[in-house]
């Protein structure tokens, strides 16, 4: 059975990012989930001379475990000031000395959501222009505009928004 590893790029408890990973990964049929919370991984702030003094933290090489481990990658990317969060970033720079393309050239379904309008389109399009040359295969994108508007009792509410979702499920479903 092909298995993907499915997180947010967060670490709020309540994370709006997870709760649409989990839902997209939920259409998917016949494929084991391994769901990751950042919370679980915690690291100190990078820093080029600890990670001289220290190596790098056991919670960056489980983490890149976990890549290595899967067919395939759900993210949804939490946005703070147009960027990636301080949590992911950390991480993303951590296991990024392990293996300067540490995503492993798995087939990604890339998604942001917001509360805001604008669905975190700022960090996604830094994801989707980045993401390329640290070994990401992009095989979906989505970013869900106005989470608390959209998405109600674990589901998307807008049949447009849901029919989107569902494609890029299906291309990423394929890629596999
Ligand atoms: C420090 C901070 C900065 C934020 N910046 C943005 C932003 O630039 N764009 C945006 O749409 N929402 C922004 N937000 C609102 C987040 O989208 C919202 O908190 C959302 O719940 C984050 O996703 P999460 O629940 O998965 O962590 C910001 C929130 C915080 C706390």
């Amino acid at each position: 059975m092909k298995k993907i590893l499915v997180f947010a790029g967060s670490n709020s408890k309540s994370s709006i990012n997870k709760q649409l990973a989990i839902y997209a990964a939920s259409h998917l049929n016949s494929v084991g989930i391994q769901l990751a919370d950042l919370n679980d991984f915690p690291l100190p702030v990078y820093g080029v001379d600890d990670e001289q003094e220290e190596g790098i933290p056991s919670n960056a090489h489980l983490f890149y475990k976990l890549i290595e481990e899967v067919d395939g990658i759900i993210l949804s990317l939490a946005e703070h000031n147009g960027s990636y969060t301080t949590v992911f970033k950390n991480l993303f720079d951590w296991i990024s000395r392990i293996n300067s393309k540490p995503w492993n050239n798995k087939p990604m379904l890339l998604m942001s959501t917001s509360s805001g309008s604008r669905g975190g389109q700022s960090v996604l399009d830094a994801a989707k222009s980045r993401f390329p040359y640290m070994g990401v295969k992009i095989v979906g994108t989505f970013s869900l505009p106005s989470f608390y508007d959209n998405f109600y009792d674990g589901k998307i509410i807008e049949e447009f928004l849901n029919n989107e979702l569902l494609d890029e499920v299906k291309q990423f479903e394929l890629a596999l």
